[in-house]
């Protein structure tokens, strides 16, 4: 299984400590993505170093294999930032145009792009020949119309794609309903390249059932899943799991998650903000009520949150 870019929740900190705590149960994630700005900002300022952070292999070292992801359509940020990540050691990039932030969307940035095909080509032609990773990509349906992904396909079929990740989703519907497996398995021939499927996988019957369904994909992808379920990917890679070793690794992994983030952050309110970030999801992982994890979300002091969940992971 690959990891999902989720910004906010699936940076090295997250990586790092689920390496530790699961070796190998996820072969590779894809980091949440660098922006480009259209006025080559990034290369001037502490925003792209902030966002560089993340991927420097350093900080990577011991952890999940990454690869870095770009948002943006600009050939000459693309080319550049592209080449720099190579020069650090990634020979792999993937280019979001999945992304559903309206105002990303509006300048046809993310899943914006998608109604375009002429405008991804451009930036496929513009880009491909000087960018030296392999490029992937990363997408949903469409913006507002699954039309839009099979108007795509001839376009995406013209290069050489590491890879196609896939959520069935519309833009616009952002993350209601339910993913789209029937256009998915439609797409999923007429693509050359490697597909991998992302979207509502939360247990290993999801995973299998995708598996079966769409044995020709390459992976599968899980974002939410694993906050809801920690173990899902050792569950999908065959380990055996009763519901009591599967509490035993969460209460584990939360911990260890929560000390990371106590250990990280210096101002308590960032070390608040995450481990509640974190919280929202993750406690549907535990063997806890919805009374005893809301406790933890009304809490205002870091002390008492960090011992509060301590207590409920014991
Ligand atoms: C909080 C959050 C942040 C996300 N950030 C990114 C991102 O940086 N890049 C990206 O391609 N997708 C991003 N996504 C989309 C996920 O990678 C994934 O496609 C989506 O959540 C569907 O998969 P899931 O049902 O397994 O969560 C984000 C999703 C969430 C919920």
């Amino acid at each position: 299984m690959i990891l999902a870019p989720m910004q906010g929740l699936t940076e090295v900190l997250f990586r790092r400590t689920y390496e530790e705590c699961f070796p190998g149960a996820i072969s590779l994630a894809v980091a949440p993505f660098i922006s480009l700005t259209h006025n080559m900002q990034y290369a001037r300022g502490a925003s792209l170093a902030e966002q560089m952070k993340d991927v420097l292999p350093e900080a990577n070292a011991g952890s999940i294999p990454v690869i870095p992801q770009i948002l943006g359509k600009e050939p000459e940020e693309f080319i550049a930032l592209g080449n720099r990540l190579y020069d650090m050691g990634y020979n792999e990039l993937n280019w979001n145009i999945g992304c559903t932030m309206r105002a990303i969307t509006g300048k046809h940035r993310g899943c914006g792009i998608l109604p375009y095909p002429d405008e991804v080509r451009a930036v496929l032609d513009a880009t491909l020949p000087k960018l030296k990773p392999r490029l992937s990509v990363k997408m949903r349906t469409g913006l507002k119309d699954k039309g839009e992904i099979f108007n795509m396909v001839p376009v995406l079929n013209d290069y050489p794609l590491a890879s196609v990740t896939i959520h069935p989703r519309l833009g616009r519907q952002q993350y209601t309903g339910v993913p789209d497996t029937e256009t998915f398995g439609q797409i999923l021939p007429l693509l050359r390249h490697p597909v991998i499927y992302n979207g509502d996988i939360c247990t290993p019957a999801d995973e299998a059932r995708i598996r079966t369904r769409f044995p020709q994909v390459a992976d599968t992808m899980v974002g939410r899943g694993i906050l809801y379920r920690p173990t899902l990917p050792l569950e999908v890679a065959g380990q055996p799991m009763d519901n009591e070793k599967r509490l035993l690794l969460t209460r584990q992994f939360v911990r260890n998650l929560m000390e990371a983030v106590r250990d990280h952050y210096v101002k308590e309110e960032s070390a608040l903000h995450k481990t509640k970030e974190y919280w929202c999801l993750l406690w549907k992982s535990l063997d806890i009520s919805e009374l005893e994890a809301r406790k933890v979300l009304r809490e205002k002091e870091f002390t008492i949150v960090d011992n509060l969940i301590w207590d409920l992971t014991q």
